[in-house]
């Protein structure tokens, strides 16, 4: 059996309670027989901060490279609001993307027949929902130069950050989604601001003539960012796969978090391109909640979002699409079942830990495999 090389993040606040429940899942899977894992730790965020003066040193860097996947907590917190910006906890998670060159941002919004409920919006315009989006990752305003705050010498500053995409970066993410939707129900929302902004209108161009060129079979519909938002709220099953770019996939992703009931019931998997001569490529997997410091340390997160995670690395790093679809079975299985973090909880409902939800699922796991 192939030994999988995993290098865990746990990073801040919440991060090291629902890795905690990742290792579990781990060790049922060691415990099968079904996978083989040689698992590494390493600090990213404000916990790197404090032990080296950086948002991730360059020894975990290293080991990021090594790893044939990397499963990452939550980075930030209020205790390094005043660091210097370079060094604020975000950077090192920044670093990894754009030094991994993990362009495609897949976020998967899913909602559980048992959480339909769970979501602000009613049980009908939730219920079943399975959408894609896709964001590219290491481009456009995250990453543009100049990206900087001018003093202007008359007590005025000027702040700048620049919104910048190659017809190669457009295309490459493109390509994903289209690839994407068909194995899925084969439609793609490709979603900009051609109408307010330059690299929209390339955007749209390179998109179009992509979809003519190769992929023809799939349907295609364009969307301005601000009018998917408001759809995503009004009747979010029109779509399948939707791919935008880095601000709107930020933005429009965490609308779509809610429509699945919880920001802790989303995973996401960041992966790059794959390298013809080892048929591998680099990938990170992250639930898309931050690290909640509020609640840090009270076991009371859930962890679903952070499983969900090692599911996307069973299934888009290490060939293991059966298991992950276990791990899914199971996580349904539980919201059935009525486990329920804070989160989720429903009106006046019994609450689960974050230690008693991770050994529900793989309680839920062991009985889908006797
Ligand atoms: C996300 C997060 C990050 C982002 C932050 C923590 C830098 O919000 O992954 O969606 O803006 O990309
Ligand atoms: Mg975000």
């Amino acid at each position: 059996m192939a030994t999988h090389k995993l290098l865990l993040l746990a990073g801040d606040g919440i991060g090291p309670e629902v890795m905690a429940e990742v290792k579990r899942v781990i060790g049922w899977l060691e415990a099968r027989g079904i996978a083989a894992f040689a698992v590494e730790e390493d600090l990213v965020g404000g916990c790197a901060y404090d032990a080296h003066g950086a948002a991730i040193s360059d020894a975990a860097m290293e080991r990021a490279k090594a790893a044939d996947a990397i499963l990452l907590g939550a980075v930030g917190g209020p205790k390094w609001a005043n660091v210097p910006y370079e060094a604020r906890p975000e950077a090192g998670l920044l670093r990894l993307r754009k030094e991994l060159a993990l362009f495609a941002n897949l976020r998967p919004a899913l909602c559980y027949p048992a959480l339909a409920d769970a979501s602000s919006l009613k049980r009908e315009v939730v219920e079943g929902l399975d959408i894609l989006i896709v964001r590219e990752l290491t481009g456009g305003v995250y990453f543009g130069e100049p990206k900087t705050i001018l003093d202007l010498g008359n007590g005025q500053k000027r702040a700048i950050d620049t919104q910048v995409y190659d017809t190669y970066e457009i295309d490459r993410i493109g390509r994903v989604a289209f690839e994407l939707a068909r194995t899925r129900r084969n439609k793609v929302t490709s979603s900009e601001k051609h109408n307010v902004m330059r690299s929209g209108v390339l955007w749209k161009e390179v998109i179009t003539a992509l979809h003519a060129k190769d992929y023809a079979d799939v349907e295609l519909e364009h969307q301005l960012a601000d009018s998917l938002a408001m759809q995503l709220v009004r009747w979010p099953k029109q779509f399948d796969v939707i791919v935008t770019d880095n601000l709107f996939g930020d933005i429009l992703s965490d609308i779509a978090s809610m429509l699945t009931g919880s920001l802790g019931m989303l995973p996401s998997a960041s992966l790059g391109a794959v390298d013809p001569a080892t048929g591998k490529r680099a990938a990170m997997y992250e639930p898309v909640h931050g690290s909640a410091p509020d609640i840090a340390g009270r076991g009371i997160a859930n962890p679903i979002a952070m499983i969900g995670s090692l599911g996307m690395a069973l299934r888009y790093s290490f060939g293991l699409g059966e298991v992950a679809d276990k791990i899914d079975a199971a996580i349904a299985g539980v919201l059935a079942a009525g486990h329920r973090t804070a989160d989720i909880r429903a009106p006046g409902g019994p609450i689960v830990g974050t230690q008693d939800m991770g050994a529900a699922i793989v309680a839920e796991l062991d009985k889908l495999s006797a």
